[in-house]
């Protein structure tokens, strides 16, 4: 149980022991030290509901609770509120927790199955920007939720079918004859560049393209095979991405669109068994009530086109039925862009009146904004055109190189690259995850990798910091018992007693940047115990004390960075 549903629990029962058992005792960390640790905010609105004096209840409120060895001071504040402090004793005791544990005292929870889909590019052209928040946030997402114990099945939803494949495999034949498809085929932007304009200046290409795609969806085995080359292709570029950012995804968890192929049929014939389904001009749809335009008219999820074709909708469908029945999941998440919201909700409502997916299967769209450029239109290159994700990596890298180097001239080359890209890759990932997902943000070289402010390599450099310690250290009692006197050291030994409160707000919404700010406030925290309380100077038990605090610090900022997916360093 984590500390804010301990004290919601106590407080819940002293509000149901005075009459109110209903009112929430809204419990969260308060917001200045001087309100103490935690504060109980609900005293107000139940006072309201009974007519009563809201200070006069608070004060039964706190006579009725029972916080004995959780809190040593318990106060009443301005019109109500009660601010908890919580006792050395019981700080003491989750530092232990935390300490003596490899999993810093987390709990696991009732273990789920999550089924997550993420990153899923598209096959036909290269990997860019626009996949790189999916792919950051949902891999952030599987580390965490596999740590509060849970399944995770990551599923890799690539998009490896439809009609521009015609078009790829009809070009991948005339390279082929012409003895150049390898080449080619090292520049899938290039090679889809050409495809198109082989495409639209001629006709018979056109036409062959387009009876590779019936030849395609008929499975013809030639055919197929050229397609399959070219999916290989591209997907061994998307791995040379997911490795080179650290991600968990491996070659396991793909399952394109292509793999849902043999099941459309069935899909539609199961809607329309299930009776949701209308034909309009032609077209079987599913109309639902909640989705309409101005007029009223309710919009229509398309599953099967007038002349027999399947949808993006028809797909996803099937890979809905087929994440409940055969992997069993118990909550799918899609981690897209925020501009597919109309399509989730059309999904989850259809796949809810169909019994694809039961009530009790938790489906969630994990939306997000755009990466902008620092004109705040979309990120583009100078000329305009899409930025490839491995140049903009390969440039993360670079840039940090540079800084490194600088910072540390003496560094061996191996370790400047070897840090450059703990410290590149680190820096893209964490820009992106210290945002709210929702909005937009600014993609900035200059503020992603500076040493100041709430940025990755500020953190990184923090946890060599806190390591360094130990290294001038010598000597020292492992098992001493953590003490906090300093205000300094209790605010940090608080805020580190929250580490699981953060990761189940994080697992439970989706908001990645609940953790990062967190990690950035354990490391504002330090510094400023790092300059209150001296640790190396200080002396038997309070030296020892602060040693355990730093090597608690040190472990809770490599474990959550680790979740983050970025990598610390002992030295840079
Ligand atoms: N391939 C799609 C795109 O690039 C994203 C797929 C997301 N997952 C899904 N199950 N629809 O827009």
């Amino acid at each position: 149980m984590t500390i804010q549903q301990l004290i919601s629990e106590r407080v819940q029962a002293a509000l149901a022991a005075v009459g109110a058992p209903d009112a929430p005792a809204t419990v969260q960390p308060a917001s200045k030290p001087e309100f103490g640790d935690y504060q109980a905010n609900g005293v107000m609105a139940a006072a309201k509901q009974m007519r009563v004096n809201p200070r006069e209840l608070a004060q039964k409120v706190v006579d009725a609770l029972d916080l004995r060895r959780i809190a040593d001071r318990v106060e009443i504040a301005g019109p109500g509120f009660i601010n908890i402090h919580l006792s050395a004793e019981f700080i003491a005791a989750e530092a232990e927790r935390a300490l003596g544990d490899d999993h810093l005292g987390v709990v696991r929870q009732a273990p789920q199955t999550v089924v997550i889909d993420y990153s899923s590019p598209n096959l036909a052209k290269e990997m860019h920007v626009g996949h790189l928040r999916s792919s950051i946030i949902g891999d952030t997402l599987t580390r965490v939720l596999e740590f509060l114990g849970h399944t995770v099945i990551r599923q890799n939803h690539v998009g490896d079918w439809g009609t521009q494949f015609g078009m790829l495999t009809a070009y991948l034949v005339e390279t082929h004859n012409e003895g150049t498809a390898a080449n080619e085929l090292h520049d899938l932007e290039e090679f889809y560049r050409k495809a198109k304009i082989r495409f639209d200046e001629s006709e018979d290409f056109a036409n062959q393209a387009r009876e590779y795609v019936v030849k395609l969806q008929g499975g013809d085995p030639q055919v197929l095979e050229l397609w399959k080359k070219f999916v290989a292709v591209s997907l061994e570029h998307c791995q040379s991405v997911y490795d080179k950012l650290g991600l968990k995804l491996t070659p396991d968890d793909v399952m394109g669109e292509s793999a849902y192929n043999d099941d459309l049929p069935r899909v539609v014939e199961d809607l329309e068994a299930a009776g949701v389904l209308k034909e309009d001009d032609g077209a079987k749809c599913v109309f639902l009530d909640e989705f309409q335009d101005a007029d009223g008219n309710p919009y229509p999820f398309i599953v099967q086109k007038k002349d027999g074709g399947y949808l993006y909708a028809t797909t996803d469908l099937g890979a809905i039925r087929y994440r409940v029945r055969n992997l069993h999941g118990n909550r799918l998440i899609y981690v897209v862009d925020a501009r597919q919201s109309l399509h989730f909700s059309q999904l989850f409502a259809t796949s809810r009146k169909s019994g694809f997916a039961p009530a009790d299967v938790r489906l969630e769209h994990v939306a997000f904004g755009t990466m902008m450029g620092q004109d705040g239109k979309p990120f583009k290159t100078r000329s305009g055109g899409t930025v490839k994700l491995v140049e903009l990596l390969d440039e993360a890298i670079e840039r940090a190189n540079a800084m490194v180097s600088s910072k540390n001239p003496e560094l061996s080359e191996a370790d400047k690259q070897r840090i450059a890209r703990a410290v590149g890759i680190g820096a893209v990932k964490y820009a992106d995850l210290s945002k709210s997902r929702m909005s937009d943000y600014i993609f900035n070289w200059e503020s992603m990798l500076s040493f100041e402010g709430n940025t990755a390599p500020y953190l990184q450099y923090a946890y060599t910091r806190v390591k360094s310690v130990f290294r001038k250290a010598g000597d020292w009692n492992h098992q001493a018992k953590i003490d906090v006197v300093e205000p300094a050291e209790k605010q940090l030994a608080v805020a580190l007693a929250q580490f699981e409160d953060v990761l189940v707000t994080v697992g439970e919404g989706c908001y990645p940047h609940h953790l990062s700010s967190y990690l950035y406030q354990i490391a504002t925290l330090f510094s400023r115990f790092y300059e209150a309380c001296p640790i190396l100077k200080s002396e038997g038990a309070v030296r020892d004390s602060r040693l355990r605090l730093a090597d608690w610090t040190a472990r809770t900022l490599s474990t959550g960075l680790g979740l983050l997916g970025i990598e610390v360093l002992e030295t840079m």
